[in-house]
């Protein structure tokens, strides 16, 4: 596979390619909301539908518990290696829907500062369907070109978005048939489109929803304010107390199972290209803020953290009403890194939590979907190859990163299926991904199907070594 052939493929196709994308952007693919049922269902069935005309045999919509699972595989011979790619085509919710420029579901095409030749804009463009879309159209290149040199294997999911729920028992059932060497994902970003760059590890994730509740009933503030808990204040002091001045996380053996990392390790990372000031200057920020000893990039790939994401009681409409709330709630999550475990974190929070409560008011906390935190060194013959692929079409060697976000599914791959992970993202985190505006470059998706056929090449040559 030469890269002239790749790109002269490419250079014909890449209208039809992009438009092929944007019809499978109009699919409002939202598994988090039941109202999108019929639609993450359509896309199913849409990306089945290009997977047979990729070349892929075998292509079928798997049954789950919850939305299907696209499978589709192209054996050529038994003793090559086999590459499972996996991608998801459900998305998140698009709202808050005012703060679009334009529709989230009707994508169109338009140039940033960062993106000069034009970015698509709507939701699931970068995450995923961008992204996995990629695979299928390199896919289809190596098909058309009689260059693919390996096996692969398809397993696209609708339900990542919402914590994967029906993808992990799916795996377990079907280990036959997801037989491989190495697990191929584009969901991740790199640091910019000239530097490229490869995680190698992600954090896991422990999401809480926690309520507290006083009076049976809400009160007038005036009558009884002073005289009962609420349960507002005392969340707010309850949630603050999970950090120290250091913004350390307080909960007891909270950081127990932490991998520190070694001085050279940590000089290592710090030579990833980083510029604080570029960073608060994106997110209009003054200053930064995070663990005390810890840099920016720190915080964000090798450190745990604890966030509210949502937090509600009491009034909020318009005006003024004076109430004492009879409860209050937050959504708190809180994300991972190797060795910490879901199921321990959140049980040492609740426990935590459960504690600091004061016996003016009843507190429950309920947990909601986790996943295990994942690393994978570069000295693995699929990190290489992503590597040497990088290389080939950046013309830079990509930087060992570590990803913030989760993609809970890759801890049990490793656990039930025993296979590592590549995590060979082409997006970049002001994509805007979950937030209004979301984009995606068209530079990012044309290397991506550049690079993708380059991978399978130095994987299969690397592991016939
Ligand atoms: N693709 C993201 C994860 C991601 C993004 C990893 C950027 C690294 C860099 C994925 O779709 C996602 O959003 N995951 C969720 C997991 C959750 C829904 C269980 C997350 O990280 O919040
Ligand atoms: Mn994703
Ligand atoms: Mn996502």
């Amino acid at each position: 596979m030469e890269k002239s052939t790749i790109n002269a493929y490419l250079d014909q196709n890449k209208e039809r390619v992009l438009n092929e994308l944007l019809d499978l952007l109009r699919i409002p693919s939202v598994s988090a909301d039941s109202a999108y049922n019929a639609d993450v269902i359509k896309t199913a069935e849409a990306v089945k539908q290009r997977l047979i005309e990729a070349g892929a045999d075998k292509v079928e919509l798997c049954q789950t518990n919850g939305f299907p699972v696209v499978y589709g595989e192209k054996m050529i011979d038994p003793k090559k290696p086999t590459v499972v790619v996996y991608g998801h085509y459900d998305v998140q919710p698009a709202d808050p829907l005012e703060l679009w420029n334009s529709p989230p579901f009707e994508p169109v095409i338009k140039k940033t500062d960062i993106h000069p030749e034009g970015a698509i804009f709507a939701r699931g463009a970068c995450d995923d369907k961008g992204q996995m879309y990629m695979h299928i159209k390199a896919f289809e290149l190596m098909m058309k070109t009689n260059t693919l040199p390996c096996n692969v294997k398809f397993m696209i999911e609708g339900e990542e978005e919402v914590g994967s729920p029906s993808l992990g028992p799916w795996i377990i059932k079907n280990k036959e048939k997801l037989k491989g060497d190495i697990i191929l994902i584009s969901d991740t970003s790199i640091i910019a489109n000239d530097t490229p760059s490869i995680d190698t590890g992600l954090r896991g994730l422990a999401y809480m929803e926690v309520e507290v509740v006083g009076p049976n009933r809400d009160l007038h503030s005036g009558v009884y304010g002073g005289g009962v808990a609420n349960p507002i204040n005392i969340l707010c002091k309850m949630i603050a107390s999970c950090h120290d001045e250091n913004n350390h996380i307080t909960i007891p053996d909270f950081y127990a199972d932490v991998m520190e990392l070694s001085a050279e390790e940590r000089a290592e990372m710090a030579k990833a290209p980083f510029d604080l000031n570029d960073f608060k200057k994106d997110l209009k920020v003054d200053d930064v803020h995070g663990e005390k000893g810890y840099t920016t990039i720190e915080r964000t790939g090798i450190r745990p953290t604890l966030d509210v994401n949502g937090i509600w009681g009491g009034y909020t409409g318009e005006g003024a009403k004076t109430v004492l709330p009879g409860k209050a709630s937050a959504k708190i999550s809180m994300r991972l890194v190797p060795n910490q475990n879901s199921d321990k974190i959140s049980s040492i929070f609740q426990k935590y939590f459960e504690s600091i409560a004061p016996k003016s008011v009843k507190v429950t906390v309920k947990p909601h979907h986790g996943g295990e935190p994942y690393f994978l060194s570069s000295d693995n013959n699929g990190y290489k190859a992503a590597s040497m692929a990088m290389q080939e079409t950046y013309g830079k060697k990509p930087v060992p990163t570590r990803g913030g976000g989760s993609i809970p599914i890759v801890a049990l791959f490793r656990q039930e299926l025993g296979l590592d992970s590549i995590l060979l993202g082409f997006g970049l985190d002001s994509d805007a991904l979950h937030s209004p505006n979301e984009h995606y470059g068209l530079f990012n998706f044309y290397k991506g199907i550049e690079t993708i056929p380059l991978f399978y090449k130095h994987y299969t040559q690397l592991s016939s070594k």
